[in-house]
């Protein structure tokens, strides 16, 4: 079933009506209570089939989801509601996964099938664009664990963007930024094609028109515009996956706490700068020429991403043992990752980039 999008909390009322659910497992993290009473009513007003579910944290744990299954399990419901970020709507897609395996195993191991069961994704940051991917990380035996599978897409995402009016300004500027970094990787993945590239573009000029407003004037319909266009950067990687910038800006997050979208974007102008300077180390199967045609492409340069950083006033990682923190740093890139990225990296390339981010 191809996924409903709707704009407006108002559908959760017709979608309600027409899924007619005898229970609704309903996850969400501590910033439901700031949300605007248009979406907090969607809990208040169905509140005798609604099942709450909110001990998870914010990077999920694998014993958490396993909650949440036991939860939906007892009280016998039949359908799925996720309203909060990213990681909220990763504990929902979990749940939806496991939701009809045997609970005496790990989930974990088990064969991962379609349970069938309608999960509606209502998300209150505009970034991960996780309402629209088959991807959700969890983790496991302090692990990070990628959970993957079609069926894990949300059937219905209904993207309010009043919720985003209470978002603290660091987290607006960080989200926005994980979506506009994920619409430029998307179009550079070695995975990008012209459906791929459709979505990303749609992402990353809405992002360009609209950041000034949403940023420093918070206003109504540029909140609207980076709602959708985060969600085109969802859709946009759910083909092509992310790439080097994501790859290096895991470990920056643990080491600093640096919010993700911000890690990311720090990491970007980097891989960037590099692909552009070495066009011989090419490893896109469409070749060299594919490639620098593609970068032309891009609807942003690399200078105005640049100057973006500085206009948000993005900072930098600041290290009290740098030589280990970089060799922390250098080995934590995951390969696979990286082979999602046009041109190639080497560990001593990676190092070099990781130099110039800490300071
Ligand atoms: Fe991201």
């Amino acid at each position: 079933m191809a996924q409903i999008i709707k704009t407006g909390a108002e559908y959760f009322e017709t979608l309600f009506k027409e899924l007619n659910p005898k229970k609704m497992l309903f996850v969400c993290d501590e910033a439901f209570d700031f949300l605007p009473d248009k979406v907090k009513n969607i809990y208040f007003d169905h509140k005798d089939k609604l099942v709450l579910f909110n001990e998870f944290t914010p990077n999920p744990l694998y014993e958490q989801v396993c909650k949440g299954v036991d939860l939906y399990r007892e009280n016998g419901c039949d359908t799925i509601l996720a309203i909060g970020g990213g990681s909220t709507i990763d504990v929902a897609k979990c749940i939806k996964l496991y939701c009809k395996m045997d609970p005496k195993e790990n989930y974990l191991k088990q064969e991962y099938k379609d349970s069938g069961v309608p999960l509606i994704a209502i998300p209150t940051t505009a970034g991960t664009g996780s309402e629209s991917t088959r991807y959700a990380v969890i983790y496991f035996e302090g692990k990070k664990q990628s959970v993957t599978h079609e069926s894990i897409i949300p059937n219905y995402v209904i993207l309010e963007h009043s919720v985003l009016k209470t978002l603290p300004l660091r987290q607006k500027k960080a989200t926005m930024l994980d979506a506009l970094c994920q619409g430029i990787e998307s179009w550079w993945s070695v995975n990008s094609t012209d459906e791929s590239k459709v979505y990303s573009r749609k992402a990353v000029e809405m992002i360009v028109a609209n950041y000034k407003k949403y940023i420093f004037e918070n206003d109504d319909e540029a909140a609207n515009q980076i709602m959708i266009a985060a969600n085109y950067a969802g859709q946009a990687i759910n083909i092509t996956q992310t790439t080097a910038a994501h790859a290096m800006s895991y470990k920056i997050t643990s080491l600093f706490r640096i919010p993700h979208g911000a890690a990311v974007a720090i990491c970007l102008p980097e891989v960037w700068g590099y692909m552009l300077d070495h066009p011989e180390k090419c490893i896109d199967h469409r070749g060299i020429e594919y490639l620098s045609a593609t970068l032309k492409e891009i609807p942003v340069t690399l200078d105005w991403f640049k100057a973006l950083l500085v206009e948000l006033e993005m900072g930098y990682p600041e290290s009290t043992d740098r030589a280990t923190d970089i060799d922390t740093l250098t080995n934590s890139v995951n390969p696979v990752r990286l082979r999602n990225f046009p041109t190639e990296l080497t560990t001593e390339v990676l190092r070099s980039m990781y130099e110039r981010i800490v300071k």
